[in-house]
């Protein structure tokens, strides 16, 4: 029996190519593992009005950790159109499978390193290097939301804060209310996380992206949180930031920073302008962590303009797998491949078309292959 099974997610467009791209490198590398197909994304929906089918599921718990391509996901008006004919009007609604996963598996931690390799043209900056550590199963995307506003949920919050007061003449049907849900053991561990990874790794600092002068209460108890454990790591400052002066201080010394940790949302939106910092989707890995089990995955989506093309740039699902590697516990062979990866964008003859080469996706994975 191999030492890993692992399941294998290419999900829709692109992601099959990038996870072929994968496998490339993975056999060369000569990883002792099983990679297990599971079905997902948008054709599962259209055909079974599941994207997420409960046999993926099984599949999911029967394994140590997933790797994942991408899937297509479409506004609400189109997923009814596209369920096949018997399926229509019984009922289903679409949902996006990663985050279900994410929820389901209590995958809380979301790991999105953003490194310049050097002698990427895509570069925005050289000598870049962060880590991005953002919650990943609370904040605004848990899903609470209120719309049009039930009028015992707008009497209960006029009772408990007076500001909602302003709110009470308006019509309930021209307010939506999406909740900011944040509790203190996501703080916690979320912060935790990103201090034992940059004592693991030696990084200088810590810088918690909130703004907790105007969200008193949910980016407050990060905060807060976030003091009481940095107390732990004396070795490493604790650097506190707004999230609106982060976005401008990433653009202009990025090479400050080091490991970010956030919430949810702040978190999506530091780690993409992170990732452009260092050559954009083509190169932004990450890993979907929670205490038993992990999806690795490059964050673009399915890209259906180039689907079927073997055109994309797969370095974002080979550092995906390198985030896998090391958190297998194979360091060695993790480290190997990175070397390999940085290599060959320094050498820069093997290129995709974002980097302005012609080469296709498999070229690429066959050249790191070959660097290994
Ligand atoms: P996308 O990430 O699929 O692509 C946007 C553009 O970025 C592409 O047209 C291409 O120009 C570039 N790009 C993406 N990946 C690339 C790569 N590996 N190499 C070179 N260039 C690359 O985002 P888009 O177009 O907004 O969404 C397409 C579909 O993907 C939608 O259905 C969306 O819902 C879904 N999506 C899925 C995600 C996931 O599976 N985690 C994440 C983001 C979007
Ligand atoms: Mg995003």
């Amino acid at each position: 029996m191999a030492k890993y099974r692992i399941a294998w997610l290419p999900g829709d467009g692109i992601g099959k190519e990038v996870l072929e791209a994968a496998r490339i490198v993975l056999e060369r590398i000569k990883l002792d593992a099983e990679y297990i197909h599971g079905d997902i994304g948008w054709e599962f929906w259209c055909q079974e009005g599941n994207p997420l089918p409960d046999r993926t599921i099984q599949l999911l718990k029967n394994t140590d950790c997933a790797l994942f391509g991408a899937i297509t996901s479409k506004p609400k008006e189109e997923a009814d159109a596209e369920l096949t004919p018997p399926l229509r009007g019984k009922g289903f609604v679409y949902f996006s499978p990663i985050v279900k996963l994410r929820q389901m598996f209590n995958l809380r931690t979301n790991l999105r390193p953003c490194k310049a390799y050097p002698g990427n043209p895509l570069n925005y900056r050289d000598k870049v290097d962060l880590v991005v550590f953002r919650e990943n199963t609370e904040d605004l995307y848990s899903g609470v939301e209120f719309y049009p506003l039930p009028s015992e949920v707008m009497s209960v919050i006029c009772k408990h804060n007076e500001r909602m007061k302003k709110f009470e003449k308006t019509p309930l049907e021209d307010i939506a209310v999406s909740l900011r849900i944040i509790t203190r053991k996501a703080c916690q561990n979320i912060v935790r996380d990103a201090f034992e990874y940059a004592r693991k790794y030696n990084r200088k600092s810590v810088t918690v992206v909130e703004k907790p002068n105007v969200i008193r209460e949910t980016s407050g108890l990060m905060i807060r949180e976030a003091r009481k454990i940095a107390k732990e790591y004396p070795e490493i400052p604790l650097w506190e930031t707004n999230i609106d002066a982060m976005c401008m201080w990433l653009l202009k010394n990025p090479f400050d920073y080091d490991v970010l940790v956030t919430s949810n949302m702040f978190g999506d939106i530091i780690s993409d302008l992170a990732a452009q910092l260092v050559g954009g989707l083509g190169f932004a890995s990450s890993g979907n962590i929670g205490d038993d089990y992990a999806v690795f995955e490059p964050t673009h989506g399915s890209a259906p303009k180039y689907s079927g093309m073997n055109k994309v740039n797969p370095m974002a699902t080979l550092l995906s797998v390198k985030l896998m590697l090391d958190w297998l516990g194979e360091t060695e062979k993790a480290s190997h491949l990175e070397s390999a990866i940085a290599e060959v964008i320094k050498e820069g003859k093997v290129r995709t078309y974002d980097m302005g080469g012609k080469s296709t996706t498999t070229e690429v994975a066959e050249e790191v292959a070959r660097k290994l």
